[in-house]
């Protein structure tokens, strides 16, 4: 089985603007598609590549310039330190989850197989999908739906869990689908699934918190002329890069200097992000809601 094919592979990695002499870190190796193709750009300089689902250690290759790490990126400030590495050329984030993840029914991250509630991308990690569906109160999961799948209809939608799990705990995705099923949207069943199921996912992984984490520490880290590369796939993480590129703060409020002059640590690249042309989603559909941000830090 593919373990993942990378999106926007020529288009991030010429983003990164490699140096052969460069450090570079990705923060999101998976399969290793980005990686491979820096370390093939570089000469004497070094990759450090952090995931933290313990099976991307199958795709770690024998290389001396690359060190993985099997650590959470919103530890990236504090690896980076003890590998005695002060500052970086360029950082790659290809955010979500791999083919890999999504693929194993086991992990639980898809709606079109039923397995266990599971989506964690940390297989050690004590807080899964089945946990929140089961523990939290009736408000906390409406928030979640809201505010990590953009559902309008969020508060059915936890009415209707809270229901079903006065009947018999939620532990498997067959027994969640059955719970909001009647909910579902006419004909739009399966985009209303996979909304629930990424917000659920989300939640699960602290995905949004964990990535405002490592924005403040890439740009803490990376030099001047610096790159960030970063690959999103949907709209909440895409508004927090863009915010934080164009204007260091997450919630994109402008602050100007004493000339009126708009205060940014980064030049954007990409006003509007690149997408994958017709020739990539022909061979990878997966690839559709990619979106990649490039900016380089200012000062
Ligand atoms: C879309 S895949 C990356 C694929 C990779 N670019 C490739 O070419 O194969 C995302 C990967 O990032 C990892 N990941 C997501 N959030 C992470 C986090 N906070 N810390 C470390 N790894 C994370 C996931 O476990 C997954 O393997």
């Amino acid at each position: 089985m593919i373990y993942h094919v990378p999106a926007l592979l020529e288009e991030s990695i010429d983003g990164l603007n490699i140096r052969p002499d460069g450090i570079y870190v990705d923060v999101t190796f998976g399969g290793g598609g980005h990686s491979v193709e820096i370390l093939r750009r570089l000469k004497t300089g070094r990759l450090i590549a952090f995931d933290q689902d313990a099976d991307a250690v199958i795709n770690v290759p024998t290389d001396k310039k690359f060190l993985f790490l099997n650590q959470n990126f919103r530890f990236l400030s504090n690896n980076l330190r003890f590998n005695k590495i002060k500052s970086l050329d360029g950082l790659i984030a290809d955010l979500g989850v791999s083919f890999h993840q999504f693929d194993e029914p086991e992990r639980g991250f898809t709606f079109r197989q039923n397995a266990p509630l599971d989506m964690r991308m940390n297989k050690s990690g004590k807080v899964t999908a089945a946990k929140l569906l089961n523990t939290l109160d009736e408000k906390s999961l409406a928030d979640i739906f809201y505010k990590f799948g953009e559902l309008t209809n969020s508060r059915r939608i936890a009415k209707e869990i809270v229901l079903a799990r006065m009947v018999k705990p939620l532990t498997t995705v067959n027994v969640i689908i059955d719970a909001i099923g009647k909910i579902a949207p006419y004909r739009q069943e399966h985009k209303f699934y996979a909304k629930v199921f990424q917000a659920l996912r989300i939640a699960v992984n602290h995905e949004i918190d964990y990535l405002k984490e490592m924005l403040e520490q890439a740009l803490a880290v990376l030099k001047p002329g610096g790159r960030l590369v970063i690959i999103t796939y949907h709209s909440l993480e895409d508004r927090v890069v863009k915010n934080f590129i164009r204007t260091g703060n997450f919630d994109g409020e402008e602050k100007k200097d004493f000339y009126g002059n708009l205060e940014t640590p980064f030049r954007i690249i990409n006003r509007k992000g690149i997408t994958p042309d017709e020739i990539e989603l022909s061979f990878n559909n997966r690839a559709r809601s990619a979106r990649l941000r490039i900016a380089e830090k200012i000062r």
